[in-house]
């Protein structure tokens, strides 16, 4: 930290920030009964600094999955201020440098994708797939194949058509009533299958790929127009679906002609070890969303990407003005966004920050594998890449969930320790107990070792 601010600067930052500013995701109270918020000043590579100047280990990129070529990257700010100097903005209806340019190259990770729709946000990249779907429906089913599936413990955004498409109930709970045409499948956590009726010993994959099937049946298959999944659940518990799922899912959206989207929001650009989530499984998405890694957070850029198939049907009939996707994202106009992520991209692919992920990935499972051995609250480690997670329970046998407060209460001990972890908060009812984790991709032995070690502290305060 080069100590930019002095004392006076940062407690009237504080002042200013808690007269304010509204934040995120948390209560507020606190802040007038002796607490301060928390302001980060600084980052450099994993590592954060406080208004105290405390420095922290960010075991989550920023809180919320995003930060996956670490902070302090000079050439990333270089390559926005170039940009947005040259070319700052102009609204989508005409192309950008950064923007097409970015586009080709990402196309390049995605073999059978084809377009890329420029937008700000996760939420914002999911709600343009949904209208896609609906379009869709109006133009080839009479609007009849309009419905979207989405899976219990999935989240998919904040607006409320992406919450209707929320399979996190705490989440969605006193912001109804939702969009109608959305309908929820099961999950897919092997972990928890005693709590589902009719889960196999065997084979829990097909079968919950099945209970998807069972839905459009009972639905009525010319009535749903897509199935909408992320490939690694995230904040519904870092979960990622057992083998015989996706072939199984991908079978079924053939047999009924229905689109497959992939919310890569949290798992794209990286973060599980390959580009996106989807490619671990050898399945071909129709429409595939990305948001937080698209640029590391240095600036904001979201995108939906889809196939020719998908492109080509909004531009086959030029004799009817309504056939195009009527639609607008105004800063998905900005330059600064494809240009960080381009910048991003190269950096990934330079230090083989997927091959950091993947070496780094299984090393830290490994490691809180060895916690788990140690501590009996840990019921279930799980992941890919550095995208991991470890459920806690009060008994193994009966797999009953940790209280929600002592699963706050590590991670608040984690904080105390200057090691930045998260865990499902307020998503889940009774089930929001499981530990987070997701360094940036450039994280190392040292690094985890410190994260692995505060938390067999926390653990060991908490839980005894
Ligand atoms: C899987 C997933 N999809 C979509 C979103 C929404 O993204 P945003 O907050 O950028 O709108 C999130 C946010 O956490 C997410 O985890």
């Amino acid at each position: 930290m080069d100590g930019t601010f002095n004392e006076n600067d940062i407690s009237r930052v504080i002042e200013a920030d808690r007269a304010n500013v509204w934040h995120h995701l948390i209560q507020h109270q606190p802040f007038f009964t002796g607490a301060d918020p928390k302001i980060i000043v600084e980052g450099k590579g994993i590592k954060v600094w406080d208004q105290k100047g405390i420095e922290h280990i960010d075991a989550v990129s920023g809180g919320v999955w995003t930060v996956n070529v670490g902070y302090g990257r000079e050439t990333i700010g270089d390559a926005v201020r170039d940009a947005i100097v040259k070319m700052n903005f102009f609204g989508g209806t005409t192309g950008s440098i950064p923007g097409a340019l970015f586009a080709e190259k990402l196309l390049t990770k995605m073999p059978g994708m084809d377009r890329v729709y420029y937008c700000n946000s996760g939420s914002e990249a999911n709600e343009k797939a949904f209208k896609m779907v609906r379009q869709i429906a109006h133009k080839k089913y009479g609007g009849k194949k309009h419905k979207i599936l989405y899976r219990d413990r999935d989240y998919h955004g904040t607006t409320i058509a992406c919450l209707s498409a929320g399979g996190q109930d705490e989440r969605n709970a006193q912001y109804g009533p939702y969009t109608p045409g959305f309908v929820r499948v099961p999950h897919c956590l092997e972990y928890r299958k005693h709590e589902q009726d009719g889960a196999p010993e065997q084979n829990y994959g097909e079968w919950a790929a099945d209970q998807i099937e069972a839905i459009i049946l009972r639905e009525g298959p010319d009535t749903v127009g897509a199935l909408c999944l992320e490939p690694v659940t995230a904040g519904g518990g870092v979960i990622e679906a057992p083998d015989g799922y996706w072939p199984r899912v991908a079978e079924i959206c053939e047999k009924y002609d229905i689109l497959l989207h992939i919310d890569e929001v949290v798992c794209g650009v990286g973060r599980t070890g390959e580009w996106f989530g989807y490619q671990h499984y050898g399945i071909k998405p129709d429409f595939v969303t990305m948001a937080k890694g698209v640029a590391s957070g240095y600036a904001a850029i979201a995108c939906m990407v889809t196939t020719n198939d998908v492109f080509d049907m909004f531009k086959d009939d030029t004799s009817d003005n309504m056939n195009y996707f009527r639609d607008i994202s105004t800063f998905g106009g900005c330059t600064a966004g494809p240009a960080a992520a381009i910048e991003n991209m190269r950096i990934i692919e330079d230090e083989d920050l997927l091959g950091n992920t993947v070496a780094m990935g299984d090393y830290m499972l490994d490691q809180l594998r060895a916690l788990q051995d140690r501590h009996a609250v840990i019921g279930q480690v799980r992941g890919k890449g550095l995208f991991l997670g470890a459920e806690l329970v009060k008994d193994r046998d009966s797999r009953e969930p940790a209280d929600e407060k002592m699963v706050q209460a590590v991670v608040g001990n984690c904080m105390k320790q200057a090691v930045i972890i998260g865990a499902t908060n307020r998503s889940l009812p009774g089930r929001n107990n499981t530990l987070c984790f997701s360094p940036a991709l450039i994280a190392t032995t040292d690094n985890i070792d410190h994260i692995v070690g505060a938390v067999d502290t926390a653990l060991t305060d908490v839980f005894g």
